[in-house]
C-alpha cells in the first residue's frame, strides 16, 4: 500500500483545509495510507506526524487556517534539517509527500525531491505569486479587504477623507490589484510598478474640483509605507487622511466558494497524479481545470504582475 504524507507550510491561507481534506479522502480512496504532518517542515524534521482518517478531515472544509497548522522553518534551510526530514518519511516507509503552501515551500518540497521523496506541490497563499497558476486563498484573501474597502468607504466619504488602505503582498502587488479594481479604488501602489505621488495628488486634486472630498488609495505592504504616503497627501493636497492596515485579518475567515473549489480540485489532483506514478510536479490551474506541471519549471519562472489591471484602476476613478 503506498504511503503518503501532506502537510501546509508557510504563511496560512484559507482553503489549505479543503486541500487537506480532498488529499486524505482520495488517497483513502485511491488505497493510499495518508499521514497529516504537523507545523510544515519543521514537524517533519521531528517526525511529528499521525495516520489521517476519513472522519480526521471532517467539519474542516468551512474553517479558515490549517489544521496541520504551519510553520516557516529556518531548519529546513539547512541540508542537514532536509536529510533529516527525508529520514523521517523513509523510516516510516513514506515515499510520497504533499506540500501545500507559498513559493518557499514549494522550493522545500523540490529539495526533498533531490533526496529521493516523490513530492507534488499545491499552490496556496493569499499573495498569489506562484507562477501558472491561480494560489488557493487568493479570493478569500481579496474579498476580506473588499469587505473592509466597502466599509472604509462609508467613514470616509461620510468625512470627506483620503483613506490609504494597506493590504499584503511583500512582494507582489496582486490583493492591490484585484482590490483596486472590485473595490473601486482611487489609485493603487504595487511593488512592481515605480510609485507616482504626483498621480495620486493629480487624482485627489481632480477629485475636489468635482467636489468630491473622498479618495481611496490601496497600498500593497512592499511598494511603499502607508505613513509616509499619509504625511506626503497631507502636506500636498491640504487633504485630512487616515491609513487602515488590514494585516493578518487577510489570512484567516471561511475560504469562499472558490477557494473551496480550487483547493478541493487540486487536493484531488495531486493524489491522482502520485496515483499514476508522476511526481514532482505542482498542481496548477484555475477553478476545476487543474493539471500537473514541473516543479522545476515553477521554481525557474517570475510571476509577472497583471499590469493591465492597474491601467484599469487609474481609467476607471478619472
Ligand atoms: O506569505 C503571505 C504573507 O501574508 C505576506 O503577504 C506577508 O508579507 C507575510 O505573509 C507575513 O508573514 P508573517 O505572518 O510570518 O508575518
Amino acid at each position: 500500500m503506498q504511503k503518503t504524507a501532506v502537510l501546509s507550510s508557510g504563511g496560512d491561507a484559507s482553503g489549505m483545509n479543503a486541500a487537506i481534506r480532498a488529499v486524505v479522502r482520495t488517497g483513502i480512496f485511491r488505497g493510499m495510507e495518508v499521514y497529516g504532518v504537523h507545523h510544515g517542515f519543521a514537524g517533519l524534521i521531528r517526525g511529528d506526524m499521525e495516520k489521517m482518517s476519513v472522519g480526521s478531515v471532517a467539519d474542516i472544509i468551512h474553517r479558515g487556517g490549517t489544521i496541520l497548522q504551519t510553520s516557516r522553518c529556518e531548519e529546513f534551510h539547512t541540508e542537514a534539517g532536509r536529510i533529516k526530514a527525508a529520514r523521517m518519511l523513509a523510516d516510516k516507509g513514506i515515499e510520497n509527500l504533499i506540500v501545500i503552501g507559498g513559493n518557499g515551500s514549494l522550493a522545500g518540497a523540490y529539495e526533498l525531491s533531490h533526496l529521493g521523496i516523490k513530492v507534488i506541490g499545491i499552490p496556496a497563499t493569499i499573495d498569489n505569486d506562484v507562477p501558472f497558476t491561480v494560489s488557493i486563498g487568493f479570493d478569500t484573501a481579496v474579498n476580506t479587504v473588499i469587505g473592509a474597502v466597502n466599509s472604509i468607504r462609508d467613514t470616509a466619504s461620510s468625512h470627506g477623507r483620503v483613506f490609504i488602505i494597506e493590504v499584503m503582498g511583500r512582494n507582489c502587488g496582486q490583493i492591490a490589484l484585484a482590490a483596486g479594481v472590485a473595490g473601486g479604488a482611487e489609485s493603487i501602489l504595487i511593488p512592481e510598478v515605480k510609485p507616482d505621488i504626483s498621480r495620486i495628488v493629480q487624482k485627489i486634486e481632480r477629485g475636489l474640483k468635482r467636489g468630491k472630498r473622498h479618495s481611496i488609495i490601496i497600498v500593497a505592504e512592499g511598494a511603499y509605507s502607508a505613513l509616509k504616503l499619509q504625511q506626503e497627501l497631507e502636506e500636498l493636497t491640504g487633504q485630512e487622511t487616515r491609513v487602515s492596515i488590514l494585516g493578518h485579518i487577510q489570512r484567516g475567515g471561511s475560504p469562499t466558494a472558490a477557494d473551496r473549489i480550487l483547493a478541493s480540485c487540486m487536493g484531488k489532483k495531486a493524489i491522482d497524479l502520485l496515483a499514476e506514478g508522476q511526481s514532482n510536479q505542482m498542481v496548477a490551474g484555475i477553478g476545476s481545470r487543474v493539471k500537473g506541471i514541473p516543479l522545476a519549471q515553477v521554481l525557474k519562472a517570475v510571476k509577472e504582475p497583471e499590469l493591465e489591471m492597474f491601467e484599469t484602476v487609474h481609467i476607471l476613478s478619472i
